[in-house]
């Protein structure tokens, strides 16, 4: 084990100085805590707790850090596997938990969000201000005739009134559904419809980077005649919006006109552990995406106890800023939840990492006296583009704790998140987790567990993963199928209204108490995991699921599109890349005119995130005798792979011709 003090004598801006450290490093392969770091949780009773008794280990954390209105006595129902509860028993408001509880301990004054938009603007949102709005927020969805179980869409960027929508949800027993604020407006119907979504809480237009979008007129043309939809809320976003806004009489309503119609006071109610909470839809193998269905007390409890316990996290003194969008389960568990459940004082940021320049995120670090940074390996790895100059301008000698989620962490951007951003002085958490799961499930301890750049290292207290081979037999070291074998709090419940694909998907390969990750990873002599991937049909684009059933199915709407087949290919910068193979149909050639085509009509059918990075024009795909595409030929091709058994396809040469069309160069 190896303390990399080594960058203290380092000045990291001096280029050809990191970058000879960076190599020399490369070759270490364990870290010790930083030497000057001082943690402030101990954990090892923890550990002991959970190793003895799991479920006596989470009831226990259960009812130190959540705030009960009837207290449970039940901890783990399993009488029904998959279908597991929690604390079932028991009746609690998740709001109270992240608000009320706060301001009745006087520490209503506390800020709950530094909130910076992307022109420089600042907003304090203290608890008791985010108390005040949610109250109202919640009557006014009462008012719109929303009730405890109705789902309610939030089309929103980052701005402080995301919080409030969903806390306002979680107060009267309202199921959220986020949508990711770069998605088309045509996912978010999508979502909306398959969820029966009663109201949307959107925003009249968007701004990124300097440039203004509408977004109220665009979901008034993809939703306007969707018949569950009764009441779209319409925020003011930040900035001056040019756009003309269009409002339906009897069905639209402006968010601060209808908090100021509101009562000011909304009575958080006693809902049972198990009420649903949200729905976050995710990608799966097929086109259509999961609704991931998440229930109250054991998803608080996971996002709170994890927060605190990896990130060494203290409410009294930590500046705390997670990088994500609320959009994805990050934001939820990480953003909102989490740090409001533990009374933190965070950042939120609207903007882009390049906007007005390079060196944003580190001025804000600057400025807030940022202590704990949770960003993406993608992020890390675009910010080594932009070089340590931008880092350089800036003093981020507050920071304490850095974390990394979303895919496996590269060791050269581990260490250079490591010397440039943490100056040495940081542990690294890197973070493995799902929006199944929740919360963070395999993590090193800020502080105390030796770190290997690319391992998410070991299972935090009261969690058991393992690996299985194809056969299901343990696998103690090397490479194999990673699954969970005992539930945890926070693990989804079901899909919506899809009992039958949660069952198929998580429980029908090693039956009904074994949760299949969808990832393999090697475990090493240590026991600790690294994560090698998915092994299912989903790509990983800067940390970001996507179906490559639901991209492709993206691409043959598109007129000219006769077939498509989607892969992912290896990238420097977003961790995978999709690569689609297209034959066309009729006359229409495969120029550069048509594949800008079929990027934008993706982009605004899923969203730029979903984007194929490459398009190869095929005359025709790799087909199985049965007609399946053997999507494992294409992939083998994309990354220039020597190619696996073609004898079990129905014409060989196609995949020659397209080996030879790849090589050539796009
Ligand atoms: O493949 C794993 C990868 O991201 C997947 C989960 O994606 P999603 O549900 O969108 O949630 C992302 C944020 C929690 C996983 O199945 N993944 C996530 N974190 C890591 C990771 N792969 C390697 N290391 C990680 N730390």
């Amino acid at each position: 084990m190896t303390d990399p003090g080594v960058s203290a004598t380092t000045d990291p801006s001096a280029t050809n100085d990191l970058e000879a450290t960076l190599e020399g490093l490369l070759s270490v392969e364990s870290f010790d805590p930083p030497a000057g770091f001082t943690r402030r949780r101990p954990v090892d009773a923890d550990r002991a707790a959970a190793a003895a008794d799991p479920q006596a280990f989470w009831a226990a954390a259960a009812r130190e850090l959540l705030t009960w209105d009837k207290p449970f006595t039940q901890v783990l129902d399993d009488t029904n596997p998959p279908f597991y509860t929690w604390f079932a028993d028991g009746e609690l408001n998740l709001s109270a938990n992240c608000l009320d509880r706060h301001v009745e301990a006087g520490r209503g004054e506390r800020v709950a969000f530094h909130w910076r938009g992307e022109e420089g603007e600042h907003r304090d949102v203290t608890y008791a201000d985010l108390l005040a709005e949610t109250q109202r927020l919640a009557n006014g969805l009462l008012s719109l005739g929303v009730r405890a179980g109705d789902v309610v869409g939030i089309f929103l960027p980052m701005i402080p009134e995301v919080a409030a929508a969903m806390l306002a949800c979680a107060r009267i027993g309202a199921v959220h559904n986020v949508v990711f604020g770069g998605f088309a407006p045509s996912a978010v119907r999508e979502r909306m419809e398959v969820s029966d979504a009663k109201v949307l809480i959107t925003v009249d237009g968007a701004r990124r980077k300097g440039r203004r979008s509408p977004v109220k007129a665009a979901v008034d043309v993809e939703l306007g005649d969707l018949p569950a939809l009764e009441h779209i809320v319409v925020v003011r976003g930040p900035g001056e919006n040019a756009a003309e806004v269009p409002m339906t009489a009897g069905r639209d309503v402006w968010y601060d006109e209808l908090l100021a119609a509101a009562d000011p006071v909304c009575p958080a109610v006693a809902l049972p552990a198990e009420h649903p909470l949200f729905i976050l839809y995710s990608s799966g193998s097929t086109a259509k995406p999961k609704g991931i269905l998440h229930t109250t007390a054991g998803y608080l409890l996971g996002a709170t106890y994890t927060l605190r316990t990896v990130f060494d996290l203290d409410p009294e003194t930590d500046v705390y800023w997670c990088s994500a969008d609320v959009g994805w389960i990050t934001g939820h568990s990480y953003i909102v939840y989490g740090p409001l459940s533990n009374g933190v004082t965070s950042v939120m940021f609207e903007g882009a990492p390049d906007y007005p320049d390079h060196d944003i995120w580190w001025r804000i670090i600057e400025e807030y006296r940022v202590t704990v940074f949770y960003t993406a390996p993608t992020a890390i790895r675009t910010c080594i583009k932009w070089g340590a100059q931008y880092p350089a301008r800036h003093d981020l000698s507050s920071l304490r704790v850095l974390g990394t989620v979303g895919e496996p962490i590269n060791p050269k951007a581990w260490l250079w998140y490591h010397l440039v951003i943490g100056g040495g002085r940081c542990p690294i958490v890197d973070t493995w987790w799902q929006t199944e799961t929740g919360s963070v499930l395999i993590s090193p301890l800020a502080g105390v567990t030796p770190t290997k750049p690319g391992s998410a290292t070991r299972p935090l207290p009261g969690i058991s993963p393992a690996l299985l081979d194809e056969d299901g037999r343990p696998v103690t070291e090397g490479t194999g199928i990673l699954v969970i074998t005992q539930p945890w709090p926070s693990m989804l419940r079901t899909l919506y209204k899809d009992d039958k694909r949660f069952v198929e998907t998580y429980f029908s390969r090693f039956g009904p108490r074994t949760y299949v990750v969808g990832d393999a990873a090697r475990l090493d002599a240590d026991g600790y995991f690294w994560i090698i991937g998915r092994i299912d049909d989903v790509i990983n684009v800067s940390g970001h699921r996507l179906s490559t059933a639901e991209v492709e199915s993206a691409i043959v709407a598109h007129e000219a599109v006769a077939e498509a087949a989607v892969v992912a290919q290896a990238d420097e910068q977003t961790g995978q890349a999709i690569v689609a193979f297209v034959t066309l149909a009729g006359e229409r050639v495969g120029d550069s005119a048509v594949e800008a085509e079929l990027r934008e009509h993706v982009a605004r059918r899923i969203g730029k995130l979903a984007r194929p990075r490459r398009i190869v024009w095929a005359d025709d795909l790799p087909k199985t005798r049965s007609g399946k595409i053997m999507r494992r030929l294409l992939r083998d091709v994309a990354e220039g792979r020597e190619l696996g058994d073609v004898t079990t396809l129905r014409d060989p040469a196609v995949m020659s011709a397209l080996a030879a069309k790849v090589a050539a160069g796009p």
